[in-house]
């Protein structure tokens, strides 16, 4: 397993659980995936440092959780090893690595996406912005792990924000406003072209509660939708997912550019339909510690059986039937700079999966990075996983930090019976 986050933690608890797996092993995890597998060293953005690792453990599969090494080309340098891979070439995983490229994709593919415009010269921001808003989605080009993106109201604010990446020398992308509910589905897909979807889930993006404040890498997550239709999934990956994956392949031209791996579409319902916001090119974070709580098919199998195009051979996938709720921990000053070093009390035991955290030499856990702590809950419903997540939260300790208290809340009320949207 590639990576040190509590996606990452989560991958390794599923997959510490498969019978299947024999030896595990994480670079450069944390202190959580610590406990359950062998902890090594890796600069995960070097694509041959990550092929010789795990050559030199001997490695029948590598799962790969982070973007940076996928864009960088990582499962390029692992198959090329003569490894299975988990994970997307850099020539697919452009989809993440560049807004422009998915664009292009989803144009060529027929998905409906927001209108947009890349705006590379601060004298043509003006008449942009004027075919936009309001309210303006501005973007960074760029890989920001969530963060790259203001989405205002107010004119001022989205023309200093575009300034202030032109004059970074950064290309700006300008975007129509999507409205409606966001959700984000996960799909498995191998180079022949199989699509799998797992479970609909809702990530909770703004820093503050009601969200307010500024987008995060994600706060909080719950799965499944209570409120969406049970052919949400099959709906989004006819029309959407599976015309992407056709594209990305034909342009690959051979296996190479197929797209294999996670393909994560991040979607606006809106009233016409579900429209793409973005695309990732692996598992989300925090979307997947909920929707892994509640996965029984054995993870190390699917995930090999993608990596080695043989999903179309998988049975149906077996999820419990309840829910899930993932409450986010961060530190002091994050989204800013997160303040690290803070002892953190409470953590042990099942319920908590770590992120930016450390071991000390004395054995106490430490803050390391913004987003520290992933806090789950399951129950029968979205409330009863909500209380059990925050019952949970309650017992960990980490000095300054910060969570929302509405993870989920949205969607545990009804209307006229029914169950509303986040
Ligand atoms: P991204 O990094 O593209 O996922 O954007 C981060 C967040 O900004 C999304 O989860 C949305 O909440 C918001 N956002 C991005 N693009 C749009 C859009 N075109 N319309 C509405 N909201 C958007
Ligand atoms: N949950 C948002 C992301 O993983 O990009």
């Amino acid at each position: 397993m590639i990576g040190a986050g509590a996606r990452e933690h989560a991958l390794v608890q599923a997959l510490s659980n498969d019978p299947a797996v024999t030896a595990l092993a994480c670079a450069p995890g944390n202190a959580g995936t610590a406990t359950l597998a062998a902890q090594l060293g890796v600069d995960a953005t070097d694509p041959a440092a990550v092929a010789k690792l795990a050559t030199s453990w001997s490695a029948d599969q590598v799962v790969v959780g982070p973007e940076l090494p996928l864009v960088a080309g990582a499962a390029d340098a692992v198959r090329a090893a003569g490894i299975a891979c988990f994970g997307p070439s850099a020539a697919a995983a452009r989809i993440e690595g560049s807004k422009a490229f998915a664009k292009d994709v989803m144009a060529a593919a027929g998905v409906p996406t927001a209108r947009s415009e890349l705006v590379d010269n601060p004298g043509r921001l003006d008449a942009a912005l004027n075919h936009f808003g309001p309210p303006w989605v501005v973007k960074d080009d760029r890989l920001a792990a969530g963060k790259g993106v203001v989405v205002t109201g107010d004119l001022e604010m989205a023309r200093v924000s575009a300034l202030t990446l032109l004059d970074g020398g950064h290309p700006v992308l300008l975007e129509s406003y999507l409205d409606g509910p966001e959700i984000s589905l996960f799909c498995l897909v191998d180079a022949g072209g199989t699509v799998v979807p797992l479970l609909p889930a809702q990530d909770f993006k703004r820093v503050g509660d009601g969200d307010t404040g500024p987008n995060t890498g994600g706060m909080g997550a719950y799965a499944p939708l209570p409120w969406a239709p049970d052919s949400l999934a099959a709906d989004v990956v006819h029309r959407i997912v599976a015309p992407v994956v056709t594209e990305l392949a034909r342009r690959g031209g051979d296996s190479s550019g197929a797209f294999t791996g996670l393909l994560y579409a991040g979607l606006a319902l809106t009233s016409s339909g579900p429209q793409v916001i973005e695309f990732n090119c692996r598992f989300g974070d925090p979307e997947t510690q909920a929707v892994l709580a509640l996965l029984r098919t054995p993870l190390a199998g699917l995930l090999m059986a993608t990596a080695t195009g043989a999903l179309a051979a998988q049975p149906p996938l077996q999820w419990d039937p309840g829910a899930a709720v993932v409450v986010v921990m961060a530190a002091e000053g994050y989204p800013g700079t997160p303040r690290t070093g803070d002892v953190i009390t409470g953590a042990d035991g099942p319920g908590v999966l770590h992120a930016g955290t450390r071991r000390r030499d004395d054995g106490t856990v430490v803050s390391a990075g913004g987003r520290v702590l992933s806090v789950l809950g399951t129950g029968a419903d979205l409330a009863a996983a909500r209380e059990h997540a925050y019952q949970r939260v309650q017992q960990v300790h980490l000095p300054g930090g910060h969570y929302r208290t509405d993870i989920g809340l949205p969607a545990t009320r009804r209307e006229n019976g029914r169950f509303v949207a986040g």
